[in-house]
């Protein structure tokens, strides 16, 4: 495992096992006898900005600097390193604030998420995206040579927007396996006293998240509507996946709506 990611801290914090962390490409063995790795932990919510990257196992005393990219590719060794880059290579390095010196052999940073050098041209991590993180440090050869070397890399996918990704799909027939989400769920009496209608995201999400099931036909499903973190256990997960039923057919029609849903509560149901 090269991420961790503390489970039993507030909701924006996601799980050890998260789907939207991982790793990629093979660190080379280093000068202190083994490969360095990078880490990502902190909050999946790009509003939050407080994605914190820490890279290991680094030859001590050296600087270097963290490297990011939308996408990955084979892995290359470029000129003057023993190291293996699979980052696109179109990627541009981090501006100064990024460069480390590693104490302890280790090196922390956590980067402004609203100011990247990104290959795709932009600037800003949008809630979504899916970010490639390496980190480029000097190292010396076992002749002792000057050279460089890279961690392994993270791969990280931030929350989905719930105000443009998934609060439309409730009031969108093509979205909804059989009749759209609101021909129920709204008026004066809506099915599971719940109104998933109406212009306002916010006001949807404040019935969704962290609130009990209400109605008495769900009960094989979870007890929450939304549970921040652990889409498993939460109703409109089950129901939108098709793993629940009650009565009626809830579920969305597109694999891509339902992943990303499941995303969405994975990363902490951020109101986003
Ligand atoms: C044909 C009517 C109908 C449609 C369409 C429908 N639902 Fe429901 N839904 C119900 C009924 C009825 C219940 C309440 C079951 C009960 O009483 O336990 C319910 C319950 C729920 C609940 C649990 C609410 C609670 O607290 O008990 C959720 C979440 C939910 N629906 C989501 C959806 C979503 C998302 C869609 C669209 C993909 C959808 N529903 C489409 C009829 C519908």
């Amino acid at each position: 495992m090269k991420y961790v990611f503390p489970s039993a801290a507030a909701a924006l914090l996601v799980a050890s096992s998260s789907a939207q962390v991982s790793s990629f490409c093979v660190a080379a063995t280093n000068s202190t006898g083994s490969s360095a790795a990078i880490a990502a932990t902190g909050s999946l919510d790009v509003a939050s900005n407080s994605l914190t990257l820490d890279c290991t196992n680094l030859p001590d005393r050296t600087f270097g600097a963290f490297m990011v990219d939308t996408a990955t590719g084979a892995p290359m060794t470029p000129a003057g390193s023993i190291g293996n880059l699979c980052l696109t290579g179109s990627s541009s390095l981090f501006l100064g604030a990024s460069i480390q010196q590693a104490s302890g052999g280790a090196v922390t940073f956590t980067p402004n998420l609203a100011s990247l050098p990104l290959s795709s041209g932009g600037t800003a991590a949008m809630p979504g995206d899916t970010l490639h993180f390496q980190y480029w440090y000097r190292d010396v050869t076992s002749t002792g040579g000057a050279t460089s070397n890279f961690t392994d890399g993270v791969s990280v996918e931030f929350a989905p927007s719930f105000a443009s990704g998934i609060f439309p799909l409730f009031d969108d027939s093509s979205a909804a396996t059989g009749s759209r989400c609101t021909a129920c769920h709204s008026g004066s009496s809506p099915s599971g006293a719940l109104d998933l209608s109406g212009t306002s995201a916010s006001a949807v999400y404040s019935r969704l998240v962290n609130v009990s099931v209400m109605g008495s036909n769900c009960s094989s499903g979870g007890s929450l509507r939304v549970s921040p973190g652990d889409p498993d256990s939460s109703l409109l997960w089950q129901l939108a996946s098709g793993s629940v039923t009650c009565g009626s057919t809830m579920t969305f029609a597109n694999t891509s709506d339902v992943d990303r849903l499941r995303a969405w509560i994975a990363a902490g149901a951020p109101n986003n």
